[in-house]
Parts: structure tokens; sequence; C-alpha cells
């Protein structure tokens, strides 16, 4: 290995670790608003604090994945270019992945950013994704999005050697999301319904000890891509489709490159090559642990990882507010 490869994969790994930064800095901006039943004003803090932690990431980044439209968000818009130089890269992020949960106080809202050369991630407009993601070291196919519910918890259960009865499917509670919800019970499953956040969710269903077998059903396409990085980290299966209301939304999807409406997208196609993920937690949840502010500080908890090494690290750090300027 010549020594220019070697200083190269020194950076890249650092880089995997400059993503907490991102994702602790938008954390802990957000966890000022937690409770206080303001969305918008948590997420702005996030986007923010994001946004500013990224000036001091080596990458000349693109966003791909963002907030929105040049025209309708101020900060890590789609198209944006974020880095202060460096390897060209797309960026995935939802500075505040739970804006309502963070206003209410509740479980599993945190900040998270992906990122992966340039080109690919699958660019997804902000409409509904279905989704369906398993675990890892599962037979190829074990579920399909378009299979019946029944028939993938059975093929499900048979591949983990348990019963139906045992499987836990995780989704958003969601009145949309009715029919689905009573062909699992009436399957035998069970069900772990989220208020919000299914990136969360989607995780839980690859992290041994996550609690989850399944995650089934609609969310944003967005959340859906974001997820789909994690899952190329820790290792699973996903399928996604995406949802159009009508052609306008269709037409919109085909200037971002997607000619089939109809398409299911795999995980290599939502998120390919060598995937970079990391989320901080906002408040608790069952993969990580919400902002602890103590004192003139906070304590973070986050997860990191790459799909190259297939590495997950979880990283909880100490904040000292008097020794570094974080939004407070
Ligand atoms: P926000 O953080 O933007 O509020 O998103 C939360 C979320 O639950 C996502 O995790 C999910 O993909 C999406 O909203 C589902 O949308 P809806 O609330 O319309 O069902």
């Amino acid at each position: 290995m010549s020594e220019t490869r070697r200083l190269e994969d020194v950076s890249d790994r650092n880089l995997a670790l400059e993503l907490v930064r991102v994702t602790e800095a938008a954390a802990i901006a957000a966890s000022r608003w937690i409770g206080r039943g303001k969305k918008n004003e948590a997420d702005g803090a996030a986007v923010e604090a994001m946004r500013k932690a990224f000036d001091t990431v080596a990458i000349q980044g693109t966003v791909v994945i963002g907030e929105g439209e040049m025209d309708e968000a101020p900060m890590l818009y789609i198209g944006e270019k974020v880095g202060c130089g460096g390897p060209a890269m797309d960026i995935a992020v939802d500075p505040l992945e739970g804006t309502t949960i963070t206003a209410k106080g509740g479980p599993n809202a945190i900040a998270t950013v992906a990122l992966a050369e340039h080109g690919n991630f699958l660019h997804a407009p902000d409409i509904y994704m279905d989704k369906i993601a398993v675990g890892g070291g599962l037979p190829d196919h074990v579920v399909a999005l378009d299979a019946p519910v029944k028939e993938n918890l059975k093929n499900l259960a048979l591949a983990k050697g348990v019963e139906v009865s045992e499987l836990m499917v995780c989704m958003l509670d969601r009145e949309r999301h009715a029919e689905q919800i009573a062909k699992i019970r009436e399957a035998g499953a069970r069900i772990m319904l989220l208020g919000d956040g299914d990136v969360a969710g989607v995780i839980a269903a690859s992290l041994p000890g996550g609690g989850v077998d399944m995650y089934l059903g609609s969310g944003g396409a967005p959340e859906g891509v974001l997820a789909a990085a994690a899952l190329r980290c820790t290792g699973g299966q996903m399928q996604g489709r995406l949802m159009f209301e009508d052609d306008g939304q269709i037409e919109r999807a085909r200037t971002m490159g997607i000619t089939d409406p109809n398409r299911v997208f795999t995980l290599e196609e939502m998120a390919k090559g060598d995937v970079m993920f990391a989320a901080t937690g906002v408040t608790s949840g069952a993969m990580l642990n919400g902002v602890r502010r103590v004192g003139h500080g906070a304590v973070t908890h986050s997860i990191v990882m790459r799909s190259k090494s297939g590495t997950v690290r979880y990283v909880e750090a100490h904040h000292n507010f008097a020794k570094k300027d974080f939004a407070l």
C-alpha cells in the first residue's frame, strides 16, 4: 500500500469521526428546546448549529438530502455547498429528526447526517416513501415491499427460527397504517408504534438488541435515504418506493433523475459506495441517550459508522461550554 493511500485512509477515517461533531452540535442546540412546544424553533436551532459545524469539516460537500429547496430553506438547502475543502462528497442531513417529539419532550429525537461520494445517494423528493427493512444475517429477499404482510412475517420468522408471535414490527402510529396494523396483529406478531422518527425505527431493526425485527410503513422519503445510509453500515435489507400524490410530484422527481415512479429501490440504490453515518440523541430512545445538560456543559451520546469497515461506534462526549462555543 502506498504512503499516499495510507494517508487517504487516515483522513477518511477521521472524517467519519468529524461527522459526530456535526450531529453533536445540532443535538446540543436543539436540546434547549426540548419540551417547549416550539418545533420550528427547535429545528431552526439544530439547522443553524449543524450548518456552522460543517464549516470545519474537510470536505467539499453538496447537500442532496436537506432542509428543502434554496427558496424555502435558508440553510442546508438542497444544492448548498458545505465544508472547508477536501474530497467532493454528497451529504444527507436531518438536523432534527423528530421536531414534534422534541417540542413535546418525547423519546427518540436525533440529529443525523450521512456522507457518500458524489452521486451515491438517491435524490429523493420530500414526499412519502413506503418502506420495509430488516436486519443483517438473513437470506436475501427474506421480505419484500410487494409481498403480503403475512408472507413477510412467515418468511422472517422462519429465517430467524422463531414463531411469528415473537416478532416485533415497528411502524409510525398513523391512521394510514390502520390496515397494515390490523394484518400484522391478525398474523399474531407484535407492533411497536412510534409517534415520530422512522430513521431510528429502521435502524432499530438492524441493531442487535434494537428490539425490532422488521420496520414497515410509510414515512418521509428523505428519512428513507438516511435510514438506508445507516443500514448500509449496520448491515440489513431495505426497500423503498416513492408515494406520489400528483403529476407535479412525478415531474419533480423526474428532474431529480427518477424516471420510473413505481420503482422499488433497494438499499444499494438509495445509498451506494462507501457511506458514513452519524447520529446524536436529542431525546432518549432505544438506540441513543438524549442530551443531558450538566452544569456548564452537556453529555451527548452518538453513533457513528461506516459501510466500508462495518464498524459501529458509540461515542459519549462530555462538552464544556466554558471552553467551546456551542449554540446554547
Ligand atoms: P420531522 O422531524 O420532520 O417532524 O419528521 C418526523 C417524522 O416522524 C419522520 O421520522 C417521518 O419520516 C415523517 O415524520 C412521517 O411523516 P408524517 O408525520 O407526515 O407521517
